[in-house]
């Protein structure tokens, strides 16, 4: 397995990559931000995205987003192929990206928001913490890419405060922060889980009334 920065040379794969993410939110049921094969073409050709081959055939991808005028960065659109999951990739993409996302915008605060768990477990392990929506970019541009997710109407009510996805955010100015509280809180799913689905059971109760 090959887990490389993408060029423009991986254009062919722009395809398989915004298929493969959408068929998956399908399965999953859940919102999702739509990505189009331009886009991806986009993070290609500025080599804003990592991109994983077994040979030729396409296994995952994940991509960097700038808001704020490079104040912060997101690695979003992380997909792995069905065909290579629960191998450790994802982890090892999302690695891969990050340590690349810091080389390029050494200053800048990284950040996503997200309904996986797995997500979740990783960003936390390498150094993310959850935060507020309010800690994050305000960059209108970020928020607009969730017009296209079903829960979108949530993030309208509630005036952009929360959602269904979880903020979470690394501070490069905060590695402190990082060693303490690994030591003193270890990543626990339960808790990720239950946050979870109380607001699931708040909102889409809410949503459905
Ligand atoms: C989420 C996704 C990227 C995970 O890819 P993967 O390569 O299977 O993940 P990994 O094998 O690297 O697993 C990383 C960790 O997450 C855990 N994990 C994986 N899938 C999980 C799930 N569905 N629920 C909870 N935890 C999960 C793994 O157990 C692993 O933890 P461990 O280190 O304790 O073993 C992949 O399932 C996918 O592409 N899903 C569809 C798209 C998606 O949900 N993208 C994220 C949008 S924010």
């Amino acid at each position: 397995m090959d887990i490389v920065i993408a060029t423009k040379k991986h254009n062919k794969y722009a395809a398989i990559i915004c298929d493969t993410i959408a068929e998956s939110a399908k399965v999953r049921g859940t919102g999702i931000a739509k990505r189009t094969p331009e886009y991806i073409m986009t993070k290609l050709e500025n080599q804003n995205a990592v991109i994983a081959l077994d040979g030729d055939k396409f296994a995952g991808f994940c991509y960097i987003e700038a808001w704020d005028h490079g104040r912060f960065v997101a690695n979003s659109g992380l997909i792995v192929h069905p065909d290579y999951r629960s191998l450790g990739l994802a982890k090892k993409i999302k690695k891969v990206i990050f340590d690349y996302s810091k080389k390029k915008f050494p200053d800048a605060k990284m950040f996503g928001i997200t309904t996986g768990l797995a997500v979740l477990k990783i960003n936390y392990e390498l150094g993310y913490k959850p935060v507020t929506f309010s800690e994050l970019t305000t960059d209108d541009a970020f928020w607009k890419g969730c017009q296209t997710c079903k829960n979108y109407d949530i993030l309208t009510r509630t005036e952009r405060k929360m959602c269904l996805c979880t903020g979470m955010l690394y501070d490069p100015n905060d590695k402190k922060v990082k060693e303490e509280s690994e030591q003193k809180h270890p990543y626990n799913k339960r808790v990720l889980q239950r946050l979870k689905n109380i607001k699931e059971s708040v909102f889409l109760k809410n949503k459905n009334k």
